[in-house]
């Protein structure tokens, strides 16, 4: 596990855009593993900015978003679907029929739906490079708290503290779903790659249970622990309440010098 410790967003935004460009020119036909939410957003608008310049083609990228609300249209403004095409899919070239995002308004057959995005990710050929964000009660995807380590796609009762942080986005407490069809975390697990962002104090507490708490299935992050390689990009204030914080900057300048491309 690498952490990475930056000074603030732009810099974590900018880092993370780094390693994902240089993966996705060294690997065309890359099969990304996408996220939501505030963290990534910088993320995005770096990887359009290079895509814009000429420096970056995604023609040739598949991507599989980790999670959708459940009854919420495509069109609909807080849903993923929304939210993907808005920050980044209509303003890259990666083709539209390779991007995918669990589809929160089927009503029935949830297994078999779920399934099915588990066998587009093995047809694709697993996911090589997976963005995840941290919730602040410690969920990757919506796998909230006490989520099985082993679980695959699935759906998903929210948590009060997830329904709590997000319920400002809609217009009343009664449009917040109630549910969503997240990645599980055995998905998250299989992919080859994890580049988690966090930035902000409010992510303090799960970043450091993530990284130096017990490995629970009350801390969904904390499964990360066996995962062989993740790298954590999280500014000053995210890193608040790591107690290994010098040690996490001596590996990494260790790192630079032995295997930098480790950091790449
Ligand atoms: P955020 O959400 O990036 O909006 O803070 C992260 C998450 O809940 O996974």
């Amino acid at each position: 596990m690498l952490v990475v410790i930056k000074k603030d967003y732009q810099e974590v935004s900018r880092e993370a855009a780094r390693i994902v460009a240089g993966t996705v020119r060294a690997k065309p036909d890359i099969v990304l593993g996408l996220a939501t939410g505030s963290t990534p957003l910088g993320l995005y608008k770096e990887l359009v900015a290079l895509y814009q310049t000429g420096s970056l083609d995604f023609s040739r990228a598949t991507s599989f978003n980790l999670d959708e609300y459940l009854g919420l249209a495509h069109s609909h403004p807080q849903s993923f679907h929304h939210f993907m095409h808005h920050n980044f899919l209509s303003q890259i070239n990666l083709p539209a029929d390779r991007a995918h995002i669990p589809d929160g308004t089927i009503t029935g057959k949830y297994d078999e739906y779920c399934a099915g995005y588990e066998q587009a990710i093995k047809s694709a050929g697993g996911i090589e490079l997976q963005i995840l964000g941290i919730g602040r009660n410690g969920h990757i995807g919506f796998n909230e708290p006490t989520s099985s380590l082993a679980s695959r796609t699935r759906l998903k009762a929210l948590s009060r503290e997830t329904a709590e942080d997000n319920r400002h986005f809609f217009s009343s407490a009664s449009e917040m779903p109630q549910c969503a069809i997240t990645m599980g975390i055995g998905t998250i697990l299989d992919s080859r790659r994890v580049l988690l962002l966090a930035s902000g104090r409010s992510k303090a507490a799960a970043v450091a249970k993530a990284i130096e708490g017990p490995i629970t299935s009350s801390v969904s992050a904390s499964a990360l622990q066996m995962h062989p390689d993740v790298t954590f990009i999280i500014d000053e204030e995210a890193a608040y309440s790591l107690t290994q914080r010098d040690y996490y900057r001596h590996v990494v300048e260790m790192t630079k010098i032995f295997t930098p491309e480790r950091l790449d």
